[in-house]
């Protein structure tokens, strides 16, 4: 059986008092659940949130990072600089990176060896835009994305790789995709996973819907047989929506 793994993606949001707040809120709220809970913060939050989430059941992580292992790159934070301050989750390849930062799917693939190699758990993320989905175009760009950010990857580290399903078109929209919807989607990159690796691999590795997730949806996305849990932005921000998600089973 696949854990349920639930994360929130602040994006560019929340000060360190507030993070620190909703974080002890959130701690006292999903105490009990047996799923995966992790927040992505902002950098400038980091530190905070990993004191802050010390003793609970919260997992921290970034929302990018690079993919050398340090030098000349004025701005830019490392796997290891991560690491070594306790993170535990990245994010890499976000619709919003790749739209606004001139992510490819090269280096999308870099930033994940990169990650893997300092022992950062990558959720990658993959998802067609409304103009590819209403082109019937949906599949191939996934599945294409999907294929590239893992080239080059031992079986063993694909194991260790959480792929988020994000259809551009539900981010931030209201708009979500069906759960028949999503789950085919998230099927078609489990598919793909085992044509490039292994159907062991397709079956163990986990992938999570993102786009417009909140309290009064999660439960229908989340217990669909493909669905692994959700990458949750605005509905994250606030600990007690965000509490309901993670808690959709109880
Ligand atoms: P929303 O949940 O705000 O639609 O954002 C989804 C997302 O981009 C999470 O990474």
């Amino acid at each position: 059986m696949r854990r349920k793994v639930i994360a929130g993606n602040w994006k560019m949001n929340m000060l360190p008092n507030e993070a620190m707040a909703c974080i002890e809120e959130l701690a006292k709220l999903v105490k009990d659940t047996n799923h995966e809970v992790i927040l992505c913060v902002p950098y400038t939050d980091l530190f905070y949130s990993l004191l802050t989430a010390q003793g609970t059941n919260i997992k921290i992580g970034a929302q990018n990072m690079h993919y050398e292992e340090s030098g000349a790159y004025t701005g830019e934070v490392s796997a290891n600089m991560l690491k070594c301050i306790g993170v535990e989750y990245v994010i890499i390849g976000h619709s919003e990176r790749r739209q606004y930062f001139a992510e490819t799917d090269e280096t999308v693939n870099k930033k994940i060896k990169t990650a893997l190699k300092h022992e950062l758990k990558p959720i990658v993320c993959v998802g067609e835009t409304l103009p590819q989905k209403e082109a019937g175009k949906a599949v191939e760009v996934i599945t294409t994305q999907t294929r590239l950010a893992l080239e080059g990857l031992e079986k063993e580290q694909v194991k260790k790789v959480i792929i988020a399903y994000e259809p551009i078109w539900a981010i931030g929209t209201g708009k979500t995709a069906t759960a028949e919807d999503a789950n085919n989607s998230i099927r078609e990159i489990r598919n793909e996973v085992a044509k490039n690796f292994s159907e062991e691999i397709a079956r163990e590795v986990i992938i999570q819907y993102g786009g417009s997730v909140k309290a009064q949806n999660s439960k229908e996305l989340f217990t669909m047989s493909d669905i692994d849990g959700g990458l949750v932005g605005g509905a994250s921000l606030n600990a007690e929506e965000f509490g309901k998600i993670v808690n959709y089973d109880k």
